[in-house]
């Protein structure tokens, strides 16, 4: 195997940084309140946490255990567990690029909204502006109607920045991650603090917040919060694999995840301040309730927002603000995931960086332009859907199915403690063998069970295959595929060394 120019984190707040900035993101401002909101308030935060300590953190230190300690990104890491696995990790990054293709068009959309702010562009019928205007929506999935330019030429703009962002790996992201963690950060604190001072922002948060004690006793809020858990906490894609195989030898894991978990969680708590102080004011404005005027996904972020700030003193700079939060809040979630691919890459065929990263985003960017299209709203939803729960749980299973099960769990957790202050007990094996697979298969079945018996979204069957099963075919083959190229060059490498 050629020599692959692989950097290390220039210190360990960089990597706490990064690894915080890929798990921040929609998940936290978008995703996270609206759920909340819908199970229950208070309780869900309750439920929230259970699953974070149960099953959330322990996944986390496993998939640091892999990248730091096993070594390497995660097709290398399951491969040197026993070259049956490696497999496993490609399917990881796999879904990861797969994800980052329609993740870098949501930006691309931010991107252009960033721009609209300034003159209010959207002007009284936001709604329409979005579907219309900037989307082109046709009238289904099979009309592709035209290519947006202004969305192909964010989407330009946004490969430009995240390969200049994972220029020369961890050395690169390094430096871009104290800018791109505190200004979301920042712009987060300003948009709270002026939310709070609205009229009636107040009945938005007891709306958020109010706890409904009865729901935790519902199944749909465990599996909604491990659900949530999972992926704000950017698990299941290989990105955290790759993020701690940039580590020193002796670094301490279980602080550094329990540092990220909790900046996570207290990241997404912070954000259901900012929505619903906003909503609670709306709400008053048109003399609704605030469930009224509540969206969840593109709906909350590109029309009710944007109807909302009409209705702001000093629209145009909340706006600017806004949409700036989004942007550099997905910046750092959206190369951690090409960077796990990209390292996964490169630790296989040997290939350099500089042209890894250029051939990455150049493939990525041309499998997006499906999404700048007039039916982009509906693939980049159907798609969505399959990869991110397949994703999340079938990968989340099989780790923990691996690490529980085929090999010597209680080495691999004396290996975790040997540098790390704060001792992880025997508790996480029963997590790791027991809590992971049971929550991940659970979930995984469920979501499988609910879509065969109603297509998600309503979406004809044929799409459903194309979008969902024939893409998740492609990447099971392209991993086998993948995973023996990877066991190979693992081989080539121990012959040389
Ligand atoms: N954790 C991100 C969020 O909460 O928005 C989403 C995400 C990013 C998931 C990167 C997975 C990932 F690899």
């Amino acid at each position: 195997m050629a020599q692959t120019e692989k950097a290390y984190w220039s210190s360990r707040t960089a990597f706490i940084l990064a690894s915080i900035g890929s798990a921040i993101g929609l998940g936290n401002v978008w995703r996270f309140p609206y759920i909340c909101y819908k199970y229950g308030g208070g309780a869900f935060i309750i439920a929230y946490l259970v699953s974070l300590f149960l099953a959330g953190i322990p996944l986390l230190i496993l998939e640091f255990a892999l990248g730091q300690r096993i070594g390497g990104s995660a097709p290398v890491a399951f491969a040197k567990l026993s070259k049956k696995f490696a497999w496993i990790g490609w399917l990881a990054i796999l879904v990861g690029f797969f994800i980052t293709t329609y993740y870098a068009v949501i930006m691309s959309w931010a991107a252009n909204y960033l721009v609209y702010s300034f003159k209010l562009s959207w002007g009284s019928d936001p709604k329409s502006f979005f579907f219309d205007k900037v989307l082109g929506l046709t009238d289904s999935i099979a009309n592709f109607g035209s290519i947006q330019t202004h969305l192909v030429i964010g989407l330009i703009i946004m490969w430009v920045w995240i390969v200049l962002s994972i220029w020369k790996g961890a050395k690169t992201v390094s430096k871009v991650v104290y800018f791109t963690v505190t200004i979301p950060w920042l712009i987060l604190i300003t948009l709270v603090t002026g939310g709070l001072t609205l009229p009636n922002a107040f009945e938005g948060i007891k709306y958020y917040l109010t706890p409904k004690w009865s729901m935790l006793l519902k199944p749909q809020i465990w599996q909604a919060a491990f659900t949530q858990v999972f992926f704000s906490l950017s698990v299941g894609f290989g990105v955290m694999i790759a993020y701690a195989s940039f580590l020193p030898p002796k670094s301490d894991l279980v602080n550094n995840a329990m540092i990220i978990a909790l900046s996570d969680a207290a990241t997404a708590y912070v954000g259901g301040f900012a929505v619903f102080s906003v909503l609670g004011y709306y709400a008053g404005l048109q003399g609704v309730e605030v469930a009224k005027v509540m969206k969840s996904g593109p709906e909350l972020a590109f029309i009710t927002y944007p109807e909302i700030i009409n209705h702001l003193p000093l629209a145009p700079l909340v706006g600017v603000l806004f949409f700036l939060m989004l942007l550099t809040l997905a910046i750092d979630s959206a190369f951690s995931l090409v960077e796990g691919f990209v390292a996964g890459v490169m630790e296989t065929f040997g290939t350099r960086r500089g042209r890894t990263n250029i051939f990455v985003a150049a493939v990525a960017f041309l499998i997006g332009i499906i999404y700048t299209t007039g039916a982009g709203l509906y693939w980049l939803d159907l798609v969505d859907h399959y990869m991110t729960f397949f994703g999340l749980f079938a990968v989340g299973f099989l780790e923990a199915l691996v690490v529980g099960w085929f090999t010597d769990t209680e080495k691999i957790r004396e290996m975790i403690n040997a540098h790390s202050i704060v001792k992880i007990g025997k508790w996480w094996n029963v997590a790791v063998k027991f809590l992971v697979p049971i929550a991940s298969i659970v979930l995984l079945l469920s979501s499988v069970i609910g879509i065969i018996i109603k297509p998600y979204g309503g979406y004809p069957r044929w799409a459903e295959l194309v979008g969902g099963w024939l893409l998740l075919a492609i990447a099971v083959i392209l991993a086998i595929i993948l995973g023996k190229q990877t066991v190979k060059a693992l081989k080539v490498k121990s012959s040389e060394g």
